[in-house]
């Protein structure tokens, strides 16, 4: 399958080493079920569901039809003013799964934008409640909340942040919840859960009456799966209640079956006020995202305004977009008509056996893993990230792709893997593994 060198050079890659990847391209071709092929014609197993986005498996075509349907029906319709029926079938579809009383779903086009729209929400409920003066945040050391204004703000990422300088005020953040002792935990640690008290010294330092609300990823994925510690997102739940603070769980990576549940709101058995979701609502096929809020925060800001006034200055020209609402629709079915996520929950121990063999690598620094996440933490090489960026292209070369932040690899099979598919990945890994002896 031949590509012209030359042709690379237009395209400005996001969050890619441009020029190492221009010199050896990593061009995948064709993609479907459990695999990719690169240009070569190599077959690679996709041990991170892409980038945690389709659990279904590649190259489904239910999707692929249902979305070929729409765009010769009803490609695009203004959402600003009018509507199309599946926006409609999509949200209930969601809110089904959701925790109650999550029933009303706002549409984005990515997780990003998902933050960045529960941020005004936030801040427009508690202005319609009389609050304005709710306006500080609070995230998390470690979190990924997305690269618009707002989710940069809230992340604890620094290489996302310092080029930029510039960020909102009025967002603290506090501690993750790793520490050394956890080491090798499989599931949530023993150990940590104090740390959701630091919300506490936040609303002790600033008034707890001026904080809108706290952003957390449930599991923090894109720093390398950072399972809660057992009792932590009870006890983080419990503080927002007594200060007002709504509570809003960033689930782009762990909605949709990730944790063996509809949400992971579910799994630790805490229920938020917003979710924030992108991702696999649509197995990935076409750009979408959502946030779903509780009753009570729908019926306050649709209600703050005179009948028919807009009520919310906010929105995307591709908010619900057909093609998107299609493909959701036909994700959605995929889950429920092959148990995807029940299938998920059954996998879970199969697959972290196979994470926790590799326990005794030389290389390898910790293992952390929750549901059909994981992550291998290997020592740092020259300089902090070097290790894992060496490891991230040699596993390609050697037929599996895998997710890597910094020295961090983080596994994500989809849904439909067999157990000889986990197996693969993990003699892979190992393999590769053993080549940086
Ligand atoms: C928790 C979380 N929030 C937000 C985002 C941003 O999503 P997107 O890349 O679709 O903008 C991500 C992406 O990985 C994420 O993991």
């Amino acid at each position: 399958m031949p590509f012209d060198v030359n042709s690379l050079e237009a395209h400005w890659m996001p969050f890619s080493a441009n020029r190492a990847f221009k010199k050896e391209p990593r061009l995948v071709v064709k993609s479907e079920g459990m695999y990719c092929w690169d240009y070569k014609g190599g077959q690679v197993i996709d041990g991170s569901s892409s980038l945690f986005t389709t659990p279904c498996g590649h190259g489904r075509t239910e999707i692929a039809d249902a979305v070929h349907q729409q765009m010769t029906t009803n490609d695009y319709i203004p959402h600003f003013s009018l509507g199309h029926p599946g926006s409609f079938e999509l949200a209930e579809m969601v809110a089904r799964i959701l925790p109650d009383p999550l029933n009303h779903v706002f549409f984005t086009n990515s997780g990003s934008e998902s933050v960045d729209t529960a941020m005004k929400i936030v801040l427009a409920y508690h202005r319609a409640k009389g609050e304005a003066h709710r306006n500080r945040m609070v995230s998390r050391e470690r979190a990924y909340h997305g690269v618009n204004m707002g989710g940069i703000s809230l992340s604890g990422m620094v290489k996302n942040r310092e080029t930029f300088g510039l960020t909102l005020p009025n967002i603290s953040l506090i501690r993750h919840t790793w520490t050394e002792e956890q080491r090798f935990s499989k599931g949530q640690p023993k150990t940590g859960a104090e740390m959701a008290e630091d919300i506490e010294r936040i609303a002790m330092s600033y008034g707890g009456s001026t904080i809108a609300a706290v952003f957390i990823e449930p599991v923090a994925g894109s720093t390398g799966t950072l399972v809660p510690p057992e009792g932590y997102l009870k006890r983080v739940r419990e503080i927002c209640d007594k200060h007002g603070m709504l509570l809003v769980f960033d689930e782009v990576i762990t909605g949709f079956g990730r944790m063996g549940t509809g949400f992971a709101s579910e799994r630790f058995g805490v229920t938020p006020d917003i979710i924030t979701m992108a991702k696999a609502l649509t197995n990935g096929a076409i750009p979408m995202g959502a946030v779903a809020v509780r009753d009570e925060i729908y019926d306050t800001i649709t209600n703050a305004s005179p009948d028919d006034a807009i009520e919310f200055f906010h929105g995307y020209t591709y908010s619900a977009h057909p093609a998107a609402c299609a493909a959701g629709i036909a994700t959605q079915k995929i889950y429920q008509d092959e148990g995807l996520f029940e299938r998920a929950a059954a996998m879970e121990d199969y697959f972290l056996e196979g994470v926790w063999s590799l326990k005794d690598h030389p290389l390898v620094y910790d293992l952390r893993g929750i549901g059909m996440m994981a992550t291998v933490e290997v020592h740092p090489g020259a300089a902090p990230g070097a290790r894992g960026g060496a490891l991230q292209k040699d596993m390609f070369w050697n037929g599996l792709h895998v997710k890597w932040t910094g020295d961090n690899a983080i596994l994500a099979p989809a849904f439909i893997a067999e157990r000889h598919h986990i197996d693969e990945i993990i003699e892979k890994f190992r393999k590769t593994l053993d080549q940086h002896l």
